[in-house]
Parts: structure tokens; sequence; C-alpha cells
């Protein structure tokens, strides 16, 4: 069985789907593995960490991918990049399946079959798989430091001979794993940290943090999580009263980190240009959910804007990617974790049960067709 890890070939992304310590996993298990020169160079990673624990290294991505019966990446590969591997070959990575209709039509033609890491259910055996989780924890920390940087002031309250620094108000919109993270990290460079989500789940993990709540808890707050556990779509009435909320909240508060995501849906806008131009000169804002469309009406997704009102915006892009070694660490593990369980032990070779339930909720494509039913057309 070969597994191939191809460089990445997005712009901006340093991370890596291998690193040594999880090839040294897969040559155990009996896999041959092939390794793209320079794949892990953005995360610190050189090719002989990788021949060290017993890889091949190859010169190109042709070469990596060829007669390969697994290719490990980051982020989806385009089907022209995987060429010459063997027919129903395993590719796994995070797909960014939503309205990709026809590159994912390419992928089912390329006679793979394509795993989208993001759809793995959210279930005690694959929390070790959870790339959401894993990725989304080192996005939340990585916010808050970037806001700070690039914040003028100081976080925590100080008390110097010179005077007294008051301690920044720090507000975290949505609170999932990355808005969790971000009210801990938030705290603990001693900010005073407020935080706000739909979901009522979130009330007591924000009180725990240590950071205040606030929201509209009308009965439709009671109503907003689903049984998977993420949120709803809101109503109109309800994104008016939480604006309506927000708004008197916001022009107070010195750095903004927004999160709020609703699966395969735009990212609700929960901060409009009004609400950015009452803000004070040398706020920020991170939105978090750029990549989605943004939780600011005046993100640009992938550029840091600064406003008529001296407000900066930092919509960066794959802010997990902005922590890259740590990032692919993590990754890693949960591309390890998800294929130990299609890897048959005793024919070392791959073994995938259509009827698992992980394979089931994450498996696109299989014999030159989009066989997932969120996909698949009707
Ligand atoms: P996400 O990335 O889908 O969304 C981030 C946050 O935005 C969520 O908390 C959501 O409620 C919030 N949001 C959506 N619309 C909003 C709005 N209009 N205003 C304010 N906030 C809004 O969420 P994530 O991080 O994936 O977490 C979802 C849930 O899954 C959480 O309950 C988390 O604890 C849970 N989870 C469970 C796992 C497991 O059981 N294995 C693993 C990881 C997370």
């Amino acid at each position: 069985m070969r597994i191939a890890v191809p460089a990445e070939t997005a712009a901006n992304e340093a991370r890596v789907a291998a690193t040594p310590e999880t090839v040294k996993k897969f040559v155990a298990l009996g896999a041959d593995v092939v390794v793209q020169s320079g794949a892990g160079i953005g995360s610190g990673l050189l090719d002989g960490d990788y021949e060290k624990v017993g890889a091949r290294i190859a010169a190109d991505a042709a070469a990596t991918v060829k007669d390969a019966d697994v290719v490990l990446a980051v982020r989806r590969p385009e089907a022209s990049a995987l060429s010459g591997v063997h027919p129903g070959a395993a590719v796994i990575a995070i797909m960014d399946p939503y309205g990709q209709q026809e590159a994912l039509q390419r992928l089912a033609g390329a006679q793979v079959r394509a795993f989208a890491m993001e759809l793995m259910p959210r279930i005690t055996r694959a929390q070790v798989m959870d790339v959401l989780s894993s990725q989304a924890n080192l996005a939340g920390y990585r916010a808050v430091l970037e806001a700070a940087a690039e914040y003028g002031r100081a976080i925590p309250m100080m008390m110097t001979a010179a005077g007294t620094v008051p301690a920044a108000k720090i507000f975290i919109m949505g609170v999932g794993v990355a808005g969790l993270q971000a009210i801990a990290t938030a705290r603990r460079l001693g900010g005073v940290v407020t935080a706000t989500d739909v979901r009522p789940a979130t009330k007591e993990q924000v009180e725990s943090l240590g950071a205040k709540f606030l929201a509209v808890e009308d009965d439709e707050f009671k109503q907003a999580q689903t049984a998977g556990g993420y949120a709803k779509e809101m109503s109109k009435e309800y994104q008016a009263k939480q604006a309506a909320l927000t708004t008197t909240h916001i022009a107070k508060q010195d750095i903004v980190v927004t999160t709020a995501l609703i699966p395969g849906r735009p990212a609700p806008v929960l901060i409009t240009a009004e609400m950015v131009a009452s803000m004070r000169p040398g706020s920020v804002i991170v939105d978090l959910a750029a990549e989605r469309g943004g939780n600011c009406a005046l993100t640009k997704p992938g550029e840091v804007v600064k406003t008529e009102n001296h407000v900066t915006i930092i919509g960066h892009l794959n802010i997990a990617g902005r922590l890259a070694a740590t990032a692919s660490q993590l990754y890693a593990k949960n591309l390890f974790a998800f294929l130990e369980t299609l890897i048959d032990k005793e024919s070392k070779s791959l073994k995938i049960d259509p009827q698992d339930e992980l394979v089931k909720a994450t498996l696109l494509t299989r014999d030159g067709a989009i066989v997932h039913p969120a996909f698949a057309a009707h």
C-alpha cells in the first residue's frame, strides 16, 4: 500500500498532511510512504526528517502520486494532479465540498474515492479525527494574537509609576471551538472579555472561562441548537434583536473577534458598517469567518482593511495555517487516526467498509460518481 503526500499548491498554504511522527506510524503499519520534496518546509519539516523515519522523497507531484493507493492532502487536490494513482485510490483532505459540484465531478472522473475530513461526524469515536476542531482551536488562539499585535495599546491592566493602563475590552462573537479558545487566550492576556452566541449551551461555557455572556435569550435562542450541536440560521426578527444588543456593546469594545458559522451556509453578518463606524479609533476586528464571506460587512477576505475612522479589520484566510507547524502536527494526527480505520492490519492494504458511519459521512466519490447524498445530483 503506497501513501503519497504531495506538496500543497494553494498560495499561503504552509501546512502539510503528514509529519515524521505520522509517517513513522504508517511505515509501522506496513505502508510505503512517498513525500514530495519540500512538502513540509512551510511547517519546519525537512525532506531529511521524513527520510529518517522511512519515507521516500519524490522530486515532483507526478512522481509522488504515481501508483498511490492513498493520497493525503490539506486541501482538495485538482483531479489533474492525481493522474497515475491506482484506480479507487483514497484521496483524503479538507475538501471544501459546498458549491464545488464541478470539482467534485472531476474527482469522481479521476476514479478516486475522495473523503472530506470536515464532514467527519462529531461522535466520540471520531473526536481524534475532527479537523474542524483541531484547526479552529488554533485559529481562535491565533486570532487574538493577530488582534493584539495590531492593537496599539496593551491588553492587560498595568499599574506603573507613569500611570495606570486600562485593560482592553475584547468581545468574542460565536462561541464554538474557535471562540472558546479565543476567550481563553484573551483572558490569559488580561483582557476584559465578553462573548455571544445563539446556542444556549454556550452561556455556561463562556462563564466557566471567566468571561461575561451577552445574548438575546428569547424562545428562538432556546431552540437554536441542532441535534448535531451546530447553530441554525436565525430568523430576521432574531437577527434584528441581536443587532440592537450588539450595537451598543460593540461601540465600547477595543477588540472584536468573530467566529460565527452555520455549516453549509454563508457566514451571518453580525457587524454592520454602522457598527464599525461607532467603534473608537485604534480598535481591531478579526473576522475568522472571512473565508465564508465574513461576519463583518466591511471584511475583505484575505486583506487587512483600515477604515476611515481608523478601525482595522483583519480578514486573513487560513488563520490556522499561520501557525503551520502546530496546525500540521494536529491535522496529520487527525488523518492518521482516520486512515488507520481504513487499513486492514493483516493484509496491510486498504479495506474500506461502505457501511462504516465514518465512511458514509465523509466519502464523496466512488466508481466515477459523486455518492455523498448531500452532493450527489438529484
Ligand atoms: P461553527 O464553527 O459551526 O460555528 C461557530 C459558532 O458560531 C457556533 O458556536 C455557532 O453557534 C455560532 N453562531 C452561528 N450563528 C451565529 C449568530 N448568528 N450569532 C452568534 N453566533 C453564531 O461551530 P463549531 O466550532 O464547529 O462548534 C459547534 C458545536 O460542536 C459546539 O457545540 C462544539 O462544542 C461542538 N463540538 C463537538 C465535538 C464532538 O462532540 N466531538 C467536537 C467539536 C465541537
